[in-house]
C-alpha cells in the first residue's frame, strides 16, 4: 500500500496513512439513501463490475441520520457500510454537515447565511449555514462526533470527507453574528482601527472609522465598496469557513487519530474560497472537484491548467480527484453529454497531472431532487449505456495503472505564478478593463507550453523558485514586496522572468504602487508606463515582429530594457510592446499586449530557446504529454485530443494494454497510452 505523508503543520513529521484504495482510487459519490435497499445489492455488484474501489458516502444525509434533535437513526448507514465492505469497496465517509436537517433550520433559522441585502437563506437548498454561527457549530460538531464514534472501527472507513465544498453556496455571510466575527478578525490582523484606515485608504469618500464597532460587512451599497475592505472580507470569509473545517477535523482526529481527513476543494472556482494554499496545509490529502464546461471547445486545456494548479497547491504531492462528471452536468446553460472517450481522457488527464484516483459525482443518476439530470455512472437508462460501458473499461485500465500511485509529476522547469489573492483583488473595484480576467492569460500561456510539450507547474508566488529556469508572471495584479523581491533575485541569479501587463500593480492591501506601472516589477524590467490604453472588444494591433495582439496596450518607456517588438499599427505605433532587460546573469521580459494563439506559440518557442527548456518527449503535435516519475520507473501519459492517429517516439510497456513497444507508440484518435519504462 502506498504511504501518504500527512501535510498538516501541526502533525509530527513523518505521520503517514495508507492510501485510501488498492491502486488508483476509482468510484464516486454514492447516495444509497435515494434508493430502496434491493437496489443497493445491485449497486455493489455493478461497482465490482466497474472496478469501483472507493465511494464518498453520506454526503448530504444529516436529516436522515439525526431525524430529530439528538435522535439518531443509524440502521441504514450501518447496513450499507457493511455491504460495501463485504463487496471490497472502501468508504470516504462524509460528515453530513453540508445540508442541515429541516428540523434544525426550523428551530434555529438564525444559523442560515444572510446576503448583502439582509435576506436570510431559507430551507430547501444546501450549505445554508453561516460558518460564524455558534449554534450551527454546536449542532454540527455533535453530529460529527456521533458519526465518528459510531464508525471509528468500521473496516470500510478509509478517509473522512468533511462536509462538502465548504464555501460553495455559503461563501459569504453578512449577518450580525458574522459582523462580530469580522471585527474580531480585523482586530487580530490590525490591532488598531487606524491601521485599518491606513490599509484600506479609508479617507476616500470619508469612510474613516474611529472604532472597530463601526466596521460592517460589505452589505448592499449603491456604489462600489472599498477594494481593500472587499479583499479583507474575502480573506476573513475564507478563514471563517476554514475555521469550520478545522473544528470538524479536530473532533475527527480526536476520535479516529489514524484516519486521514480531507474536504473537497473547488480550486478553479474563484469566487468562493480564498487561498486554498492555506487550506492545503490542513488536509491529509488535497482533494479537488473539477467540472468541464461543455460549451468550451478548449475544455481539455482548462482541465490541464486546473490539474496543474491543484498539484501546485498540493506542493507536488499526489492528490485526489474526488469529483468530476461522467457526462453532462445540470448547472450550465446547455448541459451536453460528453463525447465518447471524453470521460476517459478527462480522468486520465487528472491522473497524469498528479491525481492518484478519479471519482465521479455520482454513482447513480437521481430520479428526484435538484440534480435529476446530472449524469452518473449508472444512468437513467441503467448499466446498459455508453457511460457505464466506458466507466467499466476505464476501471479495468486504472487497475493496470496501480504502479503509478505515489509517483510524482516530473519536475517542470517553467513556473506560471497564479495567486488566488491577486485574482480576487482584480475582481473587486473598478478596473481599467473588465475584459481582462485573471485566469485568461495564465491559461493561454499554459496552453501554448502544453502544445509545445513543455512541462509547467502552476504555483503560488510563495514557492521556492530555485528549481526553475523560467518564471512566468501573468497578470499578477497583486504581489507582495517579498514575492517581487524573490522573483527579482531569481533573475539576478541567472533565471529568466516574463512579466505581463497588469502585474505588480497593487500591494497586499490592494493599494496601488506609486511611481509608474508595473509598480513592483518596474525596476526589474527596466521600463515605466504612465497610462494604460486597453483595447476595445473588436480591436487588435500588429507588432513589428509579425505578431497580432489584442486586449491591452500601454504607453511604455524603456528605462534600460531593449524593445524586442513595438506596435506597428494603432495609436501607439513605435511604442515598445515586448521588452527585455539583462538582470545579473538572467533576463526580465515584459509583455505589454496579449498575443493571439499563433503569436503565443512563437513567444513560447522563443522562451524555450532562451531558457533551454526540454520537451517532455518527442511526439506529434496534438498530443497532451505528461510524465510521472516513481522510484524505479517513468510513466509517460500521452492523450490524443485530435481525430487522427498520433505518434510518440519513445518505447516501453503500455501499462493500459500491456503491449511492449520498441521505439515508437501510436495513440489512436481520442485515445490514450501510458508508457512505462
Ligand atoms: C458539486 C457538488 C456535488 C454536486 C455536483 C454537481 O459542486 O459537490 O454535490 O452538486 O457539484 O455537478
Amino acid at each position: 500500500m502506498t504511504e501518504l505523508v500527512s501535510r498538516s503543520h501541526d502533525q509530527p513529521a513523518g505521520r503517514t496513512f495508507p492510501w485510501i484504495a488498492e491502486g488508483m482510487a476509482f468510484g464516486g459519490d454514492y447516495s444509497p439513501e435515494q434508493w430502496a435497499e434491493e437496489v443497493w445489492v445491485e449497486d455493489v455488484a455493478l461497482m465490482q463490475r466497474a472496478g469501483v474501489n472507493s465511494v464518498n458516502l453520506g454526503v448530504f444525509s444529516w436529516g436522515l441520520l439525526e431525524v430529530a434533535d439528538g435522535v439518531f437513526e443509524w440502521g441504514w448507514l450501518d447496513r450499507i457500510l457493511d455491504l460495501l465492505h463485504e463487496g471490497g469497496i472502501g468508504v470516504n465517509l462524509s460528515t453530513p454537515t453540508a445540508a442541515p436537517p429541516i428540523w434544525l433550520l426550523q428551530t434555529h433559522p438564525e444559523i442560515a447565511t444572510v446576503d448583502e441585502n439582509g435576506v436570510r437563506t431559507g430551507q430547501g437548498g444546501r450549505l445554508a449555514w453561516s460558518p460564524s454561527s455558534a449554534t450551527f457549530r454546536r449542532y454540527a460538531l455533535r453530529m460529527v462526533r456521533a458519526l465518528a464514534e459510531r464508525y471509528r472501527d468500521h473496516p470500510a472507513l478509509r478517509l473522512w470527507h468533511v462536509s462538502n465544498e465548504i464555501g460553495n453556496e455559503n461563501s459569504r455571510c453578512y449577518s450580525d453574528e458574522t459582523a462580530v466575527a469580522w471585527r474580531a478578525w480585523l482586530e487580530a490582523k490590525y490591532t488598531t482601527v487606524d491601521a485599518v484606515n491606513d490599509s484600506w485608504g479609508s479617507a476616500f469618500w470619508g469612510h474613516h472609522y474611529t472604532s472597530f464597532t463601526q466596521i460592517e460587512p460589505p452589505r448592499f451599497a449603491r456604489a462600489s465598496h472599498n477594494p481593500g475592505l472587499l479583499l479583507d472580507f474575502d480573506r476573513f470569509s475564507s478563514d471563517a469557513l476554514l475555521g469550520h473545517y478545522l473544528a470538524e477535523r479536530e473532533v475527527l482526529r480526536e476520535v479516529t487519530p489514524d484516519i486521514p481527513v480531507t474536504t473537497n476543494f473547488m480550486i478553479m472556482s474563484f469566487t468562493q474560497v480564498d487561498d486554498y494554499g492555506r487550506w492545503a496545509e490542513e488536509v491529509d490529502v488535497v482533494a479537488n472537484d473539477h467540472y468541464t464546461i461543455s460549451s468550451d471547445p478548449l475544455r481539455h486545456s482548462e482541465l490541464s491548467f486546473s490539474a496543474d494548479r491543484t498539484r501546485g497547491i498540493a506542493k507536488g504531492d499526489p492528490w485526489l480527484l474526488i469529483e468530476h462528471s461522467t457526462s453532462a452536468v445540470n448547472w450550465q446553460t446547455v448541459n451536453r453529454a460528453k463525447e465518447p472517450g471524453e470521460l476517459t481522457r478527462n480522468s486520465l488527464a487528472h491522473i497524469a497531472r498528479g491525481a492518484d484516483g478519479a471519482l465521479f459525482f455520482q454513482w447513480r443518476m437521481s430520479t428526484a431532487g435538484a440534480e435529476q439530470f446530472h449524469s452518473g455512472i449508472v444512468t437513467h437508462a441503467g448499466a446498459d449505456s455508453k457511460v457505464f460501458r466506458e466507466v467499466e473499461a476505464l476501471g479495468a485500465a486504472l487497475k493496470n495503472l496501480a504502479p503509478v500511485v505515489g509517483s510524482r509529476v516530473e519536475s517542470a522547469r517553467v513556473a506560471i505564478l497564479f495567486d488566488h489573492d491577486s485574482a480576487s483583488a482584480q475582481s473587486f473595484g473598478r478596473m481599467p478593463s473588465t475584459l481582462l480576467t485573471p485566469q485568461d492569460l495564465p491559461k493561454r500561456l499554459h496552453r501554448a507550453f502544453a502544445a509545445r510539450h513543455i512541462a509547467v507547474d502552476v504555483v503560488p508566488s510563495t514557492v521556492d523558485l530555485s528549481g526553475y529556469s523560467l518564471v512566468v508572471v501573468p497578470t499578477l495584479y497583486l504581489v507582495s514586496d517579498e514575492a517581487a523581491e524573490r522573483i527579482a533575485e531569481f533573475a539576478r541569479g541567472g533565471g529568466h522572468v516574463v512579466v505581463s501587463y497588469f502585474s505588480g500593480i497593487v500591494d497586499e492591501s490592494s493599494r496601488v504602487r506609486e511611481g509608474g506601472y508595473p509598480g513592483a516589477f518596474r525596476d526589474l524590467l527596466q521600463i515605466r508606463t504612465d497610462e494604460f490604453f486597453p483595447l476595445f472588444e473588436d480591436e487588435s494591433v500588429e507588432l513589428d515582429n509579425g505578431w497580432t495582439a489584442d486586449l491591452w496596450t500601454e504607453s511604455l518607456e524603456l528605462r534600460g530594457a531593449t524593445a524586442l517588438a513595438s506596435y506597428r499599427s494603432g495609436e501607439r505605433q513605435g511604442v515598445p510592446a515586448l521588452t527585455r532587460a539583462s538582470v545579473g546573469t538572467g533576463t526580465a521580459t515584459y509583455l505589454a499586449s496579449r498575443p493571439d494563439d499563433d503569436a503565443m506559440l512563437q513567444f513560447v518557442d522563443e522562451l524555450a530557446e532562451l531558457a533551454s527548456l526540454p520537451v517532455i518527449a518527442d511526439a506529434d503535435a496534438g498530443l497532451e504529454l505528461v510524465r510521472r516519475v516513481g522510484a524505479d520507473a517513468s510513466f509517460l501519459f500521452a492523450l490524443n485530443h485530435t481525430a487522427g492517429t498520433l505518434t510518440v517516439r519513445e518505447g516501453g510497456t503500455d501499462l493500459i494494454t500491456g503491449e511492449e513497444h520498441g521505439s515508437t507508440v501510436t495513440v489512436p484518435a481520442g485515445g490514450a497510452v501510458v508508457v512505462m519504462r
